[in-house]
């Protein structure tokens, strides 16, 4: 039998975590390393499955990748492939992103469309466009894309979404290509912000990142960094929603209250009790009974979507009629029916998600099927009375590291078996 976790679940969660670098930014922190022949160093990765499946897909090329517990060294000097095997890019979404990096460096690139979380339609356009409009034909063949140029030229490029991958994909490919680039509709994610101040420390010049207009006068050559990834905001985001849930009270001792301003309102609007120093750190717990609340989930600075399912868990203990409105992936409310499976009041409509939340949960056996609908689930269950057993574990080993062992340190009653 696979592995599963079990929570017995009724016990408020107290005390201090500290979250680690960020899942996303870590992904792309790694794919940058490709831009550059000299060896690159990247402090503070998370020690999740996804970077182990990142790292895989950029040996393939020919990177010398060693990973070393949270630090990561990198040393493209050549790449002896310019097309990972399929069978690695579909462990995850972010192996699409050696797309650019590789067309850049070596003026032709491949790869298959990713696998990742199966949360809606998630298409390749704003990549492609982008490259297209760097000057690389871009073409299908078999299972793969291929795009080829013999030179890459800045352009003005109009993103029809402000797609992050697609963001992120287009700005390493411009960040060596001739001329200026200004990306328009951007991705202002911290997490595509963090990954330009990467590629500035490697000698790229980029201005606008974490904005919607970003401009990338195009450089020769990268060199190597030193550089650190930023704490996870989504794995902080759950963790406070945990405790919001369990009735308890929690310190996010590394959080970035910048980062987190859309999750921050909402708990004001919930009437918890929320203290934000003026550096990193944030803490809530409910004194009060809380109140409902209406969540839309959008593109940053807007509530994120990987929080749409943890915050659907906790407000299925704050009394009244709360709803959701996912705004960005048609397929993120699986999670509902494993939620219902607790004893959630909980049904969707559409793209809306309804919680008549303040009922008691009781534990059952329940399935995390993806990243987030795992974390809803997790949630669900710290607050549920009784056992409950999840399966489908390694979705959540791909995105929150020592979930366990963190959660029992601030009085949970996790085991992994
Ligand atoms: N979209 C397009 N065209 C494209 C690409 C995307 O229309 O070419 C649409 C998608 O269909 C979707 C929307 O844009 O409706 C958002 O997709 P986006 O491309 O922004 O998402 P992503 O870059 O594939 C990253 C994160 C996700 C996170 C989203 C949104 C990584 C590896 N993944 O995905 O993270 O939900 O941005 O913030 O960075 C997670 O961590 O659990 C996760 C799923």
């Amino acid at each position: 039998m696979s592995e599963r976790f079990v929570i017995r679940g009724g016990r408020p969660l107290r005390g201090e975590v500290a979250v680690s670098g960020s899942k996303n930014a870590a992904l792309y922190t790694l794919a940058a390393g490709l831009l550059s022949a000299d060896p690159v160093t990247i402090r503070n990765v998370p020690e999740i499955a996804d970077i182990g499946e990142m790292a895989d897909v950029c040996r393939s090329l020919g990177a010398e990748f060693e990973v070393d517990g949270t630090t990561v060294h990198i040393q493209a000097r050549e790449f002896t492939e310019t097309a990972p095997p399929t069978e690695l890019v579909m462990a995850l979404r972010a192996s699409f992103l050696v797309m650019g990096p590789v067309l850049a460096r070596a003026g032709e690139a491949g790869c298959a469309s990713p696998g990742g979380d199966v949360i809606g339609v998630r298409p390749l356009d704003v990549h492609l466009a982008g490259f297209r409009a760097l000057g690389a034909e871009v073409e299908r063949v078999g299972a793969e894309w291929v795009a080829r140029a013999s030179k890459l030229t800045g352009a003005r490029i109009f993103l029809d979404y402000p797609s992050v991958l697609g963001t992120v994909n287009v700005m390493f490919a411009a960040a060596l290509a001739e001329g200026t680039t200004t990306i328009v509709n951007a991705a202002a994610e911290p997490e595509v912000e963090m990954a330009a101040a990467m590629l500035n420390s490697m000698g790229a010049r980029i201005t606008g990142h974490g904005t919607a207009i970003m401009t990338i006068e195009g450089v020769e050559r990268m060199h190597g960094t030193d550089f650190e990834v930023i704490p996870d905001r989504i794995e902080a985001g759950t963790y406070l929603l945990a405790g919001l849930a369990t009735g308890g009270d929690l310190h996010v001792t590394n959080a970035d209250p910048a980062a987190l301003d859309s999750l921050l309102t909402k708990f004001h609007e919930l009437d918890a009790d929320v203290t934000v120093g003026d550096g990193p750190g944030v803490r809530v717990s409910c004194l009060r009974p809380l109140n409902p609340i209406q969540v839309q989930a959008v593109p940053y600075p807007g509530f994120p979507t990987d929080l749409h399912a943890p915050m659907a868990a906790a407000l299925t203990q704050v009394p009244g009629v709360s709803t959701i409105y996912e705004r960005v992936f048609d397929n993120r409310t699986l999670y509902v029916g494993e939620l219902r499976n607790l004893g959630a009041r909980i049904i969707t409509g559409g793209q809306t998600v309804i919680v008549e939340g303040g009922s008691r949960l009781s534990g059952a056996i329940v399935r995390a099927l993806d990243i987030r609908a795992g974390a809803a689930v997790v949630i669900g269950g710290l607050a549920a009375d009784g056992e409950t057993e999840i399966g489908g574990v390694e979705h959540l080993d791909r995105g929150y590291a020592h979930l366990a062992e963190r959660l029992n340190a601030v009085g949970a009653d996790v085991s992994r078996r």
